[in-house]
């Protein structure tokens, strides 16, 4: 679809969650963060769609990729980015993460992206704000961009072989139970009509996420050759309250993909990783860096997406979305020259 269309079907301040998206909403995100790709090729890598705009960075945990892609696709779109420090800010006097937030809007911010530990934390904040806000990750709930990029990666491979998201096979690999990046590529996936399997010791790959729409396994050796993607995941050493598997050796032979184990799989499978990866646990570095890997690709594509996210987010408030007012000085202009500068492409 085109960015105009994309935009009339995109009416929400935020993005929270990809569960709460429909098909055509999805499908609005990938298309415009296809029309927005060229941009980084440019030598001059900007666009005006929202200048004058200023988006806010709260990651209260690490992130290499997610943060610096959020910050350099509202550069793109000639933003104004600020990255909060959390460790120095007044968080660490006890500061509520509303009244951190509000006293954030109250400078004139227009959207906040923010990445928390607790599942739902954005949720919140979309309630206490009248801004913007976009999920970067909340405890083992959702990342939606990370969901969308993976998606938008499939897409683009697979396009060239003359395949749709509907005609794969994706198996999402390891540690399922606290992984919000398996949650949200389940919701994109699934309601791209893509057949999904989840792969992983019963502990960390409960039966019970049947319901979500997908199938269970626990033998990675068996599922292989079966699939057009795997997307391994990594073990979130962070976030399991118990032992979940005997040892980090057990885990890696029978969950971990090396090239031996890769050889059962088809020729063309693509091998996916959200990163940071643990290397030498759930996938080597033979693999991880070998020619059926798109890992890097994907990193590149997070950035398109989320200029995608950020544009259809930020520029619905400005035109009139849901929060916006209507008419408001420089809205018009910014929507021409966005639409001028991404072009009306029908991918
Ligand atoms: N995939 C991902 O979220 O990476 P970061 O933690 O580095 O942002």
């Amino acid at each position: 679809m085109s960015v105009q269309q994309a935009r009339r079907i995109w009416t929400r301040p935020h993005l929270l969650a990809l569960e709460d998206l429909s098909r055509d909403e999805i499908l609005a995100i990938l298309d415009t963060a296809e029309a927005l790709k060229e941009v980084s090729t440019r030598s001059i890598k900007k666009v005006p769609a929202l200048r004058g705009k200023v988006v806010v960075n709260l990651f209260f945990e690490d992130s290499t990729r997610t943060r610096t892609s959020f910050s350099l696709a509202a550069q793109r779109l000639s933003a104004d980015v600020v990255d909060f420090s959390v460790s120095t800010s007044s968080v660490s006097k006890g500061e509520t993460l509303r009244d951190t937030v509000r006293n954030i809007e109250a400078m004139g911010v227009d959207a906040i992206v923010i990445r928390h530990r607790s599942s739902g934390a954005p949720g919140l904040v979309s309630r206490a704000v009248q801004c913007s806000v976009i999920n970067a990750g909340d405890g083992s709930h959702e990342h939606p961009t990370q969901g969308l990029l993976d998606v938008f990666t499939m897409r683009e491979v697979f396009a060239a072989r003359g395949k749709k998201i509907s005609d794969l096979h994706v198996a999402i690999v390891g540690d399922i139970a606290n992984s919000r990046v398996a949650r949200s590529n389940i919701w994109a996936l699934t309601r791209l009509g893509a057949r999904v399997t989840l792969v992983g010791p019963a502990t960390l790959c409960p039966q019970a996420l049947g319901r979500l729409g997908v199938e269970i396994s626990h033998d990675l050796d068996a599922i292989l050759p079966q699939v057009d993607v795997i997307n391994m995941l990594r073990v979130q050493f962070e976030r399991l309250a118990s032992a979940a598997f005997p040892s980090v050796r057990e885990y890696t032979r029978f969950f971990g993909l090396d090239r031996q184990r890769l050889a059962r799989a088809r020729p063309d499978v693509l091998v996916l990783h959200p990163g940071p990866m643990n290397r030498g646990l759930e996938i080597t570095t033979a693999v991880a860096d070998g020619e059926r890997s798109a890992i890097l690709r994907q990193v590149a594509n997070g950035l398109a997406v989320r200029m995608a996210v950020l544009y259809l987010c930020v520029g619905a408030n400005a035109t009139g979305g849901p929060r916006g007012s209507a008419g408001e000085s420089g809205a018009a202009a910014a929507e021409a020259g966005a639409n001028a500068a991404v072009g009306d492409t029908a991918p």
